[in-house]
Formats: C-alpha cells, sequence, structure tokens
C-alpha cells in the first residue's frame, strides 16, 4: 500500500488516479486545507476503487504513528504541503513549520514504522535563478527568493542528511517545473481555494469569467517576446513520472533527484495564443510590471529521468490547455454544493 500525504490535493489526486489504475492500493492522508472531500469521489469514479482516507496533519506525529501501524504501507508519496509564494512571504513560520516541519515528522514516522521509500514533491524553484538553460540535476541548487522555494530547499537537505546517515532509505526527489493540465476525463483537475497565483488557473478564471483580466507580469524579460518562459508540464505526465519513480525507489538505496519536465520553454504570450486557439475564448490581457521574485526563463532538461525511469512527458502544450478548459467548464457546471462539501 501507497501512502499519499497531500492526496486530496492537485498534483496527489492525480498520482492516486494513476497508481489505483495500475493496481496499487492507495492511502491519503490530507487536512483538507487546500483541498476538498468530494475529490476522493471524483477518484473513484474514473478509478472503480475507493482510495483509504484519513483527513489528519501530516506534523501529528501521534496520528502518523497509528497510520503507519494500521496500514501496510510501504512506500510514501509526500506532497503535502503549502505552495503560495507571495502567502509565504507574509507567513514563513507556517511554510517552514509545514513543509520542513511535517516532511521531519513524517521521516522520524516512517523510520519509526521502518518504511523507508520515499518520493518527494520537490520543485524547480531550488534552482533559483540558474544562469544557462536547459537545468539539469547537476546543476547547484540556488537561493530561492522566497520561503516558499527555501522551505523545499531545506526539506531536500534534510532528506539528503537523513539518507547519509542511515543506508536503508531510498529517497526521490521529484524536481517539478510548472505542473498544469488536467484529467482528460474533465473530472480532476487543479480547484483553487483562494485567488490563484499562477498562470494557468488565473487564466482559466479570466476566461470563464470570473475575473476581468489577466496580468502578464513583465514583458521587458531577455526572452523573445519579453514574457517570461516556462516548462509546462501536464499533470498526467507528471503522474506518470511518479509511478516509475516508484517503481525505481523500490531497486535501489540512497538520494535520487529528477527533473519532471518537458524540455521546452513557453513563454506567457505563447500560452496564452494557444489557450485561445484551443478553446475559442479571447483572453483579455493587462501588461503589468516584473512580478517580485520572477525569473525570465526556466526550462528542464529531462534526459536524466528519460534513462533511468524510462519516462518522458508525452502531451503537448496544446493538450494542457484543452484538458484545463474541459475541467474549469467542468467545474461550472455542477453544483457548488457538489464541490465545496
Ligand atoms: P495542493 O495545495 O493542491 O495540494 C497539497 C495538499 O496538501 C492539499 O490537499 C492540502 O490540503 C494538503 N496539506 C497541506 N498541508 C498539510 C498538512 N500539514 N497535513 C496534511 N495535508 C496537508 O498543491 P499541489 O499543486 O498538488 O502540490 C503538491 C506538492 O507539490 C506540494 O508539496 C507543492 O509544494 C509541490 N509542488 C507543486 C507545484 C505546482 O506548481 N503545483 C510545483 C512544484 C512543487
Ligand atoms: C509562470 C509565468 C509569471 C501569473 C511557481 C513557483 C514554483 C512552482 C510553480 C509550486 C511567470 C507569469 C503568472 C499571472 C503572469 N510552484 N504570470 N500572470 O512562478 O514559474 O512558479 O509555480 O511549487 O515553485 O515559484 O509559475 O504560474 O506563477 O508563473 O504573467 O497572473 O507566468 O510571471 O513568467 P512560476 P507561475
Amino acid at each position: 500500500m501507497i501512502l499519499i500525504t497531500g492526496g486530496a490535493g492537485y498534483i496527489g489526486a492525480h498520482v492516486a488516479l494513476e497508481l489505483m489504475q495500475q493496481g496499487d492500493d492507495v492511502l491519503i492522508l490530507d487536512n483538507l486545507c487546500n483541498s476538498y472531500r468530494s475529490t476522493l469521489d471524483r477518484i473513484a469514479a474514473l478509478s472503480g476503487r475507493r482510495p483509504g482516507f484519513i483527513q489528519g496533519d501530516v506534523r501529528n506525529r501521534g496520528l502518523l504513528d497509528t497510520v503507519f501501524a494500521d496500514y501496510p504501507i510501504d512506500a510514501v508519496v509526500h506532497c503535502a504541503g503549502l505552495k503560495a509564494v507571495g502567502e509565504s512571504v507574509r507567513e514563513p513560520l507556517r511554510y517552514y513549520d509545514t513543509n520542513v516541519g511535517g516532511t521531519v515528522t513524517l521521516c522520524q514516522a516512517m523510520a519509526h514504522a521502518g518504511v523507508f521509500n520515499l518520493l518527494f514533491s520537490s520543485s524547480a524553484t531550488v534552482y533559483g535563478d540558474c544562469a544557462t538553460m536547459p537545468i539539469d540535476e547537476t546543476c547547484a541548487t540556488g537561493q530561492p527568493t522566497n520561503p516558499y522555494g527555501q522551505s523545499k530547499l531545506m526539506a531536500e537537505n534534510v532528506m539528503q542528511s537523513m539518507v547519509c546517515s542511515d543506508e536503508r532509505w531510498s529517497v526521490g526527489l521529484l524536481r517539478y517545473f510548472n505542473p498544469i493540465g488536467a484529467h482528460k476525463s474533465g473530472l480532476l483537475g487543479e480547484a483553487p481555494t483562494s485567488t490563484p497565483n499562477n498562470l494557468l488557473p488565473y487564466l482559466l478564471q479570466v476566461a470563464s469569467g470570473q475575473r476581468a483580466a489577466l496580468s502578464v507580469f513583465g514583458r521587458d524579460y531577455d526572452t523573445p517576446d519579453g514574457t517570461g518562459v516556462r516548462d509546462y508540464i501536464h499533470v498526467v505526465d507528471l503522474a506518470e513520472g511518479h509511478v516509475k519513480a516508484l517503481d525505481a525507489l523500490r531497486t535501489q538505496r540512497g538520494v535520487q533527484i529528477w527533473n519532471l519536465g518537458t524540455g521546452l520553454g513557453y513563454s506567457v504570450l505563447e500560452v496564452v495564443r494557444a489557450f485561445e486557439k484551443v478553446s475559442g475564448v479571447q483572453v483579455p490581457l493587462v501588461f503589468e510590471g516584473r512580478r517580485a521574485g520572477d525569473i525570465a526563463r526556466c526550462w528542464a532538461n529531462p534526459e536524466k529521468a528519460l534513462n533511468e525511469l524510462g519516462w518522458s512527458a508525452r502531451r503537448s502544450l496544446d493538450r494542457m490547455l484543452a484538458d484545463a478548459w474541459r475541467w474549469e467548464c467542468h467545474l461550472h457546471q455542477e453544483e457548488a454544493t457538489t464541490l465545496v462539501s
């Protein structure tokens, strides 16, 4: 059985679905601070099986000890965390407590229970502002410009030290680039609980009429059209990467780092134009100054994951945007009571 912390969230839910579709038993632990219980119904509808669920906090050591005692868990995918960059600047202690403290508590509970296979949701933000593109795993980690990024790097460092001290561990640090998109059914996707910070969820809310215009942060970057360039990856490709990485963990020891990206960079304007093409909806834009802490360019060299896991992202930007739009339209059609339950 695989424990997914934060499994009711955007990425964790897609990982849960992917694992269940290939026959794994999944137990989700989530405190639902940024997700909905109804996500479990969505996973059940798509997989034909219901994942186990415990509503609880990853920082609760007593609860974790009970969970590991009660279920035959042999690996953990640790997605639980807080992820809003701006909020992390305002509330750094909450971010360090959850993202670093939660990871420490989870690792302690795992070691106590004799479970040593761990996959961690890390981020390309740990590379900071890398001078050369694409970014491979040998690039030095940088100075993340906000407490969120710092907390991800600190959590990585905690696990690196832990593995050095105890050779029973097998830890995979998955450095996600920019996950977007949704399940192709339109039944599972990102459901922001507050104003979105990231490009795609904000764009979707503009396209569906909930917000007036998309702010484009900066048009004077050293990029082909002056707007920021990122490596957007379909969330289902990302989830498939987790399945491959979990398989690899079971035959290895130590720490492995894998970039999960496509190797392609798209600018903000390219994303907007591609979205307008696949959806047929015009997106009003407002050009604004650069957002504090943003970098000009960021895309992955994904070869290590290809060579070591046999994994590569297969879904195009158009597909990411079409799937995300289908999900957004579905959300609108649903009764509000169905989602917020
Ligand atoms: P999300 O907010 O949708 O999911 C995180 C889940 O963790 C939520 O369901 C939330 O309720 C839960 N959670 C938060 N604190 C918890 C706690 N203390 N105990 C138990 N559950 C808790 O976010 P996501 O986009 O699915 O991201 C998942 C992970 O991937 C996060 O760790 C995030 O930092 C990392 N990540 C995300 C992105 C991205 O762009 N989405 C990029 C890189 C890394
Ligand atoms: C992408 C591009 C913006 C919003 C962040 C975190 C990273 C990871 C992914 C969690 C940039 C521009 C955005 C908007 C815009 N998260 N933009 N208008 O900043 O690459 O990465 O999310 O782990 O750690 O740092 O993603 O989607 O916010 O921005 O113009 O309303 O879109 O300036 O160029 P980012 P993003």
